[in-house]
Order: structure tokens, then C-alpha cells, then sequence
């Protein structure tokens, strides 16, 4: 049984209340929100009776790290996270952030340093992977059912993001380090095996959109993106963030392939989906329990917090890995090569 934490949540949009919301239900205290925009804070913070609110400039967060609380909650934009993992280390609090982890390897390792030195946690939010067809998809990869090699492909195609911060090179850098992520790291899960080579091509289909134009480097974000896993296996998708207005345009469901069958995701609400499985000429439809993902990596966490398992789910080393990938995908896109993926500096 875990004991209970007092947490501070730094950024209250919708990360921060998906976060709030477990803490909640662990039965851990929300001692602290911050937030830049004070009525984000003020709502999460009546919400779960959260005792301190703190708002004012990027710098601010710090006031809330201090004596009264256990582990810091970090639900901002990519350019945050390496100073806060670093400074709340130092200060000796446990850390848990939303993925990605950084922008570049440099803050990964100033990141784990800092972690490493203060002998604190650091656990990653990557809640979308431990949903109960990511577990089920691997298990018929691994036993065959599929056949080899196998080919997984996604589509995320939207509209330019509402969230503007997400088209910043600078902080979240477009959906090839923001969002395609998830997709790596599912491949990566299903196929038991790591991303060997990158090949993409792609640009910047939102560049004359009013709205981003203030940004001094748009992200990429538009892409075809093909990775080549050491086990042979294939990953591949369609993303674009860069879609006119009102474009509703919704990409193909997530699907898996072999010679021997095939699998496709069938998408529900709360990031939960169920599967339709063609093996040995039928089909059958499987749905899978709903989980309250982000519980279960907090619960994780705190787990590993309290000295009950070794370490969260996702860390520095998947963080660092998917960073990885994407900065490959990058690098192809701009040197038009096919790209080896470099897990180290
Ligand atoms: N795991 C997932 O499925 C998933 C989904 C969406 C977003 N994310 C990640 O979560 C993070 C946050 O994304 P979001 O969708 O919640 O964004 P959001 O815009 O909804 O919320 C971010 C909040 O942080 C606040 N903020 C920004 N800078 C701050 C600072 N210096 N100090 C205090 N508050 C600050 C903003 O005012 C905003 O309220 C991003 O890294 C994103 O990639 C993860």
C-alpha cells in the first residue's frame, strides 16, 4: 500500500486536469496548482480542494516547490520541462512529467543528472501505451499471428492546433516530437523490437496560417514517415497538423499486418479502443476493458516513489529513445536520406 503524497501539478490545462483527476482518485493530496492563466488554477484547484494556488510568470512555479510538497506534477509545454525536472531535483522532489521528455539529448541529460544526483524519481506520461489492446496486439505479435514481417500503420491528420504552442520548434516542435510519439513507442511495444532507420519526407503545410505566423521557426508538420525496426518489422504513417480550417478529414484507423492475418483499432473515447482481429480467414471483434490510464501510470509511479517496484513505467531511457526517433525523422525530412537512428549524443 502506498502512502500518501503531497503533490504540486504545474500547468492546470487538459493534461493538468486528467492528472488532477488521478491524484485524486489515488487518494493523494493536490496541495499545489500553478498555472500562468490564474482561472486554469483556481478551477482545478476547486475542484479537488487543492489548499495553494500559484500564478504569475514562467518563473513562478518555483514558490510552489518547496517543504510542503512530496512529488512535482509537470503539465506544461516542451520548452519547461528539463528547467522544472531540473530545478524541482534540486530541490529534492520526486518528478513526474508529460511526455515528451525534451527538445533535445542535452536537456535529457542535464534532466537525468539532476534526478540522479537529488536519488529522486522521474517517471514519464506515456498513459496512451498501457492501454489493454497495446498488451494484447503484442501478445499476437509475439505468438505469430500476424506472421513476419509485420507493418503497422497509423494516420493522425487535424486541423492546425488550437494549442499554438504546439507548432513552436522551440517548445513542442510539431506532432513529429509531440504527438507521433505514441505511435513510435506502440509500434516499438508491439514489435518487441527497437527503430533502426528512418525515412520521411515533409514540411510545413500550415506556414501561411495567420495564427502560427508570430512563431520566428515553425515546426515541421507534415509527414509520411517509415521506420525500419531491428527485427525487420515496419512502421508507417500519415501526419499532418497543417489541415485548412473545418477540414474534418479523419485518418485510417490504426492497423497491423502480416502474412499471416492482420489487426485494426476500432477508437472509443478517453484514448481507450477495441480490435478487430483477421486471422485464418475470419474475423472476430474483441473488446477490451476500459482503464483509467493515467491512474494506473501515477499508481506506477508512486510505486516506485513508496520503494514498491524498481522504477515508473516510462522514464529517461524510453523518453530518450523516442526523442530519438523523431529527431531522426526530422533529419530525413530535411537531408531527404534515409536516417540511422542515434540513441546516443
Ligand atoms: N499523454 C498524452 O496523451 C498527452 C496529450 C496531450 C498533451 N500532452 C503533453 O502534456 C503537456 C501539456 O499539454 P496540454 O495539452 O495539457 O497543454 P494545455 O495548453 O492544455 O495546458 C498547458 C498549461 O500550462 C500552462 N503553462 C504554460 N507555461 C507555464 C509555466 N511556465 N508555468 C506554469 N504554467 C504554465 C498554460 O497556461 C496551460 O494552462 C505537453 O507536453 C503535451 O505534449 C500529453
Amino acid at each position: 500500500m502506498s502512502s500518501k503524497h503531497r503533490v504540486a501539478l504545474i500547468g492546470a490545462g487538459d493534461m493538468g486536469h486528467h492528472h488532477a483527476a488521478a491524484w485524486a482518485d489515488l487518494g493523494h493530496e493536490l496541495h499545489t496548482v500553478i498555472d500562468l492563466i490564474p482561472q486554469r488554477a483556481e478551477d482545478i484547484a476547486s475542484k479537488y480542494g487543492t489548499s495553494r494556488v500559484i500564478c504569475g510568470g514562467p518563473e513562478e512555479y518555483k514558490a510552489g516547490i518547496d517543504g510542503e510538497i512530496d512529488i512535482v506534477d509537470i503539465c506544461v509545454p516542451l520548452e519547461y520541462h528539463a528547467p522544472m525536472t531540473v530545478y524541482a531535483a534540486e530541490q529534492g522532489k520526486h518528478v513526474f512529467c508529460e511526455k515528451p521528455i525534451a527538445r533535445n539529448f542535452q536537456e535529457v541529460k542535464q534532466m537525468r543528472r539532476a534526478v540522479e544526483s537529488a536519488n529522486v524519481k522521474f517517471g514519464l506520461g506515456f498513459q496512451r501505451n498501457l492501454a489493454a489492446g497495446v498488451d494484447m496486439l503484442r501478445e499476437w505479435a509475439s505468438t505469430g499471428v500476424f506472421g513476419c514481417p509485420m507493418v503497422f500503420s497509423s494516420d493522425l491528420l487535424q486541423e492546425v492546433r488550437p494549442k499554438r504552442f504546439m507548432h513552436n520548434r522551440n517548445s513542442n516542435n510539431g506532432p513529429i516530437v509531440d504527438a507521433c510519439c505514441h505511435y513510435f513507442l506502440l509500434w516499438q511495444t508491439v514489435f518487441r523490437s527497437r527503430p533502426k532507420t528512418v525515412y520521411a519526407r515533409g514540411g510545413t503545410a500550415g506556414k501561411l496560417r495567420e495564427e502560427i505566423a508570430h512563431f520566428e521557426q515553425l515546426a515541421l508538420d507534415t509527414a509520411v514517415i517509415t521506420i525500419e525496426f531491428e527485427s525487420g518489422d515496419v512502421g508507417a504513417m500519415t501526419v499532418s497538423w497543417g489541415l485548412e480550417k473545418n477540414t474534418k478529414l479523419s485518418g485510417r484507423p490504426d492497423r497491423i499486418v502480416g502474412p499471416k492475418g492482420g489487426a485494426e483499432a476500432v477508437p472509443g473515447a478517453n484514448f481507450h479502443w477495441d480490435l478487430d482481429l483477421y486471422h485464418d480467414g475470419g474475423k472476430t471483434s474483441h473488446q477490451l476493458p476500459q482503464k483509467d490510464l493515467f491512474a494506473e501510470e501515477l499508481s506506477a509511479f508512486v510505486e516506485a516513489v513508496d520503494g514498491l517496484r524498481s522504477s515508473p513505467v516510462y522514464g529517461f531511457a524510453t523518453g530518450k529513445q523516442m526523442l530519438a526517433v523523431s529527431l531522426a525523422a526530422i533529419e530525413s525530412i530535411n537531408t531527404g536520406r534515409v536516417v540511422e537512428v542515434k540513441y546516443d549524443e
